[in-house]
Order: C-alpha cells, then structure tokens, then sequence
C-alpha cells in the first residue's frame, strides 16, 4: 500500500502534463491554419484589422455560431465546407479560444 500511493500520484501528474500538450498542439496547429486560410481578412494574429469580424469575441459558449459561419460562409467570407476538416476547424477554435477576450 505505501508503495501504491505515490505510484498512483506519479500516474496522475504524469498524465495532466500529457493533456496540456495535447491542447497546445491543437492551437499551434490552428495558429498554422489561420495564418495560411484566414489572416488576410482577420488580420496577423487574429488581430483584425477593422475589415472584418474580431474572432477574440467569441465565447466558449458560441462554438454552434463559428460552426454555421465557417461551413456555410458569412457577407463577403466564403464558405468552408468542404476545405476544411472537423479536426482542422476543432483547432482553429482551440487557438481562437486561446486568445479570446473572455
Ligand atoms: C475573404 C476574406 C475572409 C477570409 C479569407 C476569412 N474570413 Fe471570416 N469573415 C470575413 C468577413 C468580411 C466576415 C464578416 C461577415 C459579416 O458579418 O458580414 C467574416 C466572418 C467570420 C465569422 C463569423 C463571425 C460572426 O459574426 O459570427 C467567422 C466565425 C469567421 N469569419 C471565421 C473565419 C475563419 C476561421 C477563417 C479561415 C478559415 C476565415 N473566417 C476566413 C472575411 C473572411
């Protein structure tokens, strides 16, 4: 039993650095994504220039509206679907959520 204890504790925080990478390689694969398919109208580093919409507002809660927009298209943004991959969309949102105001 003494040895089992720190033997669960290794396992646990062995596994929590390996979840934190895991999200970290998403936005750095969203981050790639963005800069190629969506900076020219969002602005470098979702920093929008003023001619588009400021993808940092949107909420955690608001996936369903990024989802409709991208798929479909949105005024002058063409639509995604088709282009882009569940996995690829899931890590633009993983870095968008990164960076977002709240
Ligand atoms: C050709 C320019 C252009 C490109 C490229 C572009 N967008 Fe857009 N996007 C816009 C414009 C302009 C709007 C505002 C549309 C409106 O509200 O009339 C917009 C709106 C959006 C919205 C909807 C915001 C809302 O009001 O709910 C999302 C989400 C979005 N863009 C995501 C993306 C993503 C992700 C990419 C890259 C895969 C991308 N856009 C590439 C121009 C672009």
């Amino acid at each position: 039993m003494r040895k089992t204890i720190p033997l669960l504790l290794a396992a646990l925080f062995g596994m929590l650095p390996g979840r934190a990478l895991a999200q970290d390689e998403a936005v750095a694969a969203g981050a790639e994504i963005y800069a190629a398919d969506c900076a020219v109208c969002h602005g470098e580093r979702l920093r929008n220039p003023g001619t588009s919409f400021d993808l940092r507002e949107f909420r955690a809660d608001e996936r369903a509206r990024f989802e409709q927009a991208v798929l479909d298209g949105k005024g002058q943004m063409p639509p995604w679907r088709g282009v882009l991959s569940d996995e690829q969309r899931d890590q633009i949102w993983a870095y968008i959520r990164a960076y977002a105001y709240e």
